[in-house]
C-alpha cells in the first residue's frame, strides 16, 4: 500500500429517504469521520435514499429480498453479506432499514452492524417510536444507536442523546428534534466503533 492508507470502509442499508445516510455521507466528507461509505444498499427498489446516495457519487443499488417482508434471512441475506465483503466493507448502518437483520448476514458482521433509533431503548422499540413516546406522554425522548442482534432494536446500546418532550410538540415536531439529534448522534457513534475505544459492557444484564 502506498504511504496514503486507504480509507476505513463502511456500508449504509436503507429502506426510504436517507436522511441518516446522507448524514454519515456528509461525516466522512467533512472529515469528521475518518472513513467512506462505499456501498448504499436498499430492500426497496424506489426507496428516495438510493438516487440521493448516486447523486452524492456513492455506489447505491437495491437488491430486493425474495422471501419475508419483515426479516432479512437465508439467501437473501447472503446477497447482502457478499456485496458488502466485495465493496471491502468493515462497518455496517442500518439507516431506516426496515427489517430485522438475521444469519448470514449478522454471523458476517459479528459486533460490525450498527443501527439507530428513534427513542432512548429499550423503551418504544418497533416502528414509530417517536409516536410511541409522544401518545405515552413522556418528558425526554432521544435517539439510539446500538449494536444489531437478532432481536427487534435489542443489540449492545452504543450512545444516546436526550431530546425534551415541549408542551407544544406534536408527534411530528418532536420526530424532527428527535431527527435532527440523530444526524449528529450516528457520525459520532460510528466514529467511536472505528477507533475502537468503545467497549461493551460487562454490566450490561441479559435481556429475559
Ligand atoms: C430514522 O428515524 C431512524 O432512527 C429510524 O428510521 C428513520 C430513518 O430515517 N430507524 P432516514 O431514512 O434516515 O431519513
Amino acid at each position: 500500500m502506498s504511504a496514503q492508507q486507504a480509507k476505513r470502509r463502511i456500508g449504509v442499508l436503507i429502506s426510504g429517504r436517507g436522511s441518516n445516510m446522507v448524514s454519515l455521507i456528509e461525516a466522512t466528507r467533512s472529515g469528521e469521520l475518518d472513513a467512506e461509505v462505499a456501498l448504499v444498499l436498499s430492500d426497496v427498489a424506489e426507496a428516495p435514499g438510493l438516487q440521493k446516495a448516486q447523486e452524492l457519487g456513492v455506489e447505491a443499488r437495491a437488491i430486493v429480498p425474495q422471501r419475508f417482508r419483515t426479516k432479512l434471512t437465508g439467501d437473501d441475506a447472503q446477497l447482502y453479506a457478499t456485496a458488502l465483503k466485495e465493496a471491502g466493507v468493515e462497518l455496517v448502518c442500518l439507516a431506516g432499514f426496515m427489517r430485522i437483520v438475521k444469519d448470514p448476514l449478522l454471523a458476517a458482521f459479528p459486533q460490525r452492524i450498527l443501527n439507530i433509533h428513534p427513542s432512548l431503548l429499550p423503551s418504544f422499540p418497533g416502528l414509530n417510536a417517536q409516536e410511541q413516546a409522544w401518545s405515552y406522554g413522556v418528558k425526554h425522548s432521544g435517539c439510539t444507536v446500538h449494536f444489531v442482534d437478532d432481536t427487534l432494536d435489542g443489540g449492545a446500546i452504543i450512545l444516546q442523546r436526550v431530546v425534551p418532550v415541549l408542551d407544544e410538540d406534536t408527534a411530528e415536531t418532536l420526530s424532527a428534534r428527535i431527527l435532527a439529534e440523530e444526524h449528529r448522534l450516528y457520525p459520532e457513534a460510528v466514529g467511536l466503533i472505528l477507533s475502537g475505544r468503545y467497549k461493551v459492557e460487562e454490566r450490561r444484564v441479559a435481556r429475559l
